[in-house]
């Protein structure tokens, strides 16, 4: 008997202790969630009920001379003449660093093949990368190899600020100023990380569609509606107080990859005139940009932020973009340009086993960063 009692209170003692590590885990997680939920909430608040964003307009305003400072880098490498005497049809910026040569070479033999897209397609999309200056002194003269390269390919826009992080809004800055003046006439503006993956001839079927209508006021990709500024200084993307004040930021694009009309790239080139950049996270800049000149993103359900596409053919014939793309972009590419995956996907029973995949791929009980689940409906 006294056996069986001193088991049952180690028993309780063991249940007492799980309870307390289970609760004191369920704290710690539920402050952190707790912290994100609340921040959601007041950040919806803000961008549904209060949508104030016209303050963050005008404290953001700053004297032309001074917003000039963003942009008045000089070029160390650029092309003039690129999209001289062309019908240009799409201005295909990829953002790119000093040390991402391979990156660009996979670019530049796959999705970014200017010769291949208008032998296929028939429209001429000038495909450049963006970039600022390698740091000094770093041992390896990234210079030197850079000008090598630009010889080569003569696709290198560099101007001299230090190509890091916190310089993607300059990034910015330069591709909007430099379509402005080298490359206005173009008819569409995309700007994509040189680590995504574009579809560009679905992307060309789409933008040609759209030219066809008559649209301007045009701005596609994955959009951010009512994020908040992230206030935890471990962030990558934290952003202090005195740099942006307000809850949300007005809506804008994963600057994974979007795309812009060209009314649109000059407005947006307007409002780099006279805001203040100091805001370093490129593609919420280009949100505030574009809330200043009273443009709205739209969204498409196939263009990627973070997400990766699934690996299937139904997934190629609709697909705009995939984030996180590196040593299998030249398979990808194969695969989801083939003839074969557009008359495999036609026809009604294509098009219902193409559902039915689609809706095995992409909804999923569980969060799974990937297009959403009603892009399996379209
Ligand atoms: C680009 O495409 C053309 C035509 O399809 C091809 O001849 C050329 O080798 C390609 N360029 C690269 C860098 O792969
Ligand atoms: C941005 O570039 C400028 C000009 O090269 C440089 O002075 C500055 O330190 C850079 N900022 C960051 C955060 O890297
Ligand atoms: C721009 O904003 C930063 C803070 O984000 C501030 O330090 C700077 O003084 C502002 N620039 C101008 C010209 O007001
Ligand atoms: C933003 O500010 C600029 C300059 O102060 C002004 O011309 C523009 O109309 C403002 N935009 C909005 C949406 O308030």
């Amino acid at each position: 008997m006294f056996l069986r009692f001193r088991r049952a209170r180690r028993c309780q003692c063991v249940q007492l202790m799980t309870t307390c590590l289970v609760l004191s885990v369920v704290m710690v997680c539920w402050e952190q969630l707790d912290n994100s939920v609340v921040s959601h909430v007041k950040s919806y608040s803000y961008r549904y009920l209060v949508n104030r964003f016209i303050d963050i307009n005008k404290s953001l305003t700053i004297p032309h001379e001074q917003a000039r400072t963003f942009s008045n880098f000089p070029y160390l490498l650029d092309h003039p003449d690129k999209c001289a005497g062309r019908d240009v049809f799409l201005l295909l910026f990829v953002k790119t660093s000093p040390e991402n040569t391979d990156r660009r070479k996979a670019v530049r033999s796959t999705w970014g093949n200017e010769t291949y897209i208008q032998n296929t397609l028939g429209v001429t999309v000038k495909v450049v990368f963006a970039l600022g200056a390698a740091r000094k002194g770093e041992g390896i003269n990234f210079q030197k190899r850079l000008i090598q390269e630009d010889r080569l390919h003569g696709d290198l826009i560099q101007q001299d600020f230090l190509d890091s992080f916190h310089n993607l809004t300059l990034k910015l800055i330069l591709q909007f100023h430099w379509m402005h003046s080298r490359c206005a006439h173009a008819h569409f503006f995309m700007t994509a990380d040189d680590d995504i993956f574009v579809h560009v001839p679905n992307l060309v079927g789409y933008l040609q569609d759209v030219r066809s209508r008559g649209v301007t006021h045009f701005w596609v990709g994955r959009v951010h509606r009512g994020a908040p500024p992230i206030r935890s200084k471990d962030s990558k993307y934290y952003v202090p107080f005195e740099m942006y004040q307000w809850l949300a930021y007005p809506d804008y694009t994963a600057g994974a990859g979007y795309v812009v009309s060209s009314d649109v790239a000059d407005k947006v080139y307007q409002a780099t005139l006279t805001l203040n950049a100091s805001l370093y996270i490129d593609d919420v800049f280009m949100g505030i940009c574009a809330n200043a000149v009273g443009v709205t993103p739209q969204e498409h359900v196939y263009f990627a932020g973070e997400g990766k596409a699934p690996y299937h053919m139904c997934i190629y014939d609709q697909m705009m973009t995939s984030h996180g793309h590196v040593e299998d972009i030249y398979d990808l590419w194969k695969a989801a340009t083939h003839p074969q995956v557009k008359q495999w996907t036609s026809g009604l029973t294509g098009r219902l086993y193409c559902t039915a995949v689609k809706m095995v791929l992409l909804c999923k009980p569980y969060y799974f960063n990937t297009y959403p689940c009603k892009a399996a409906f379209l």
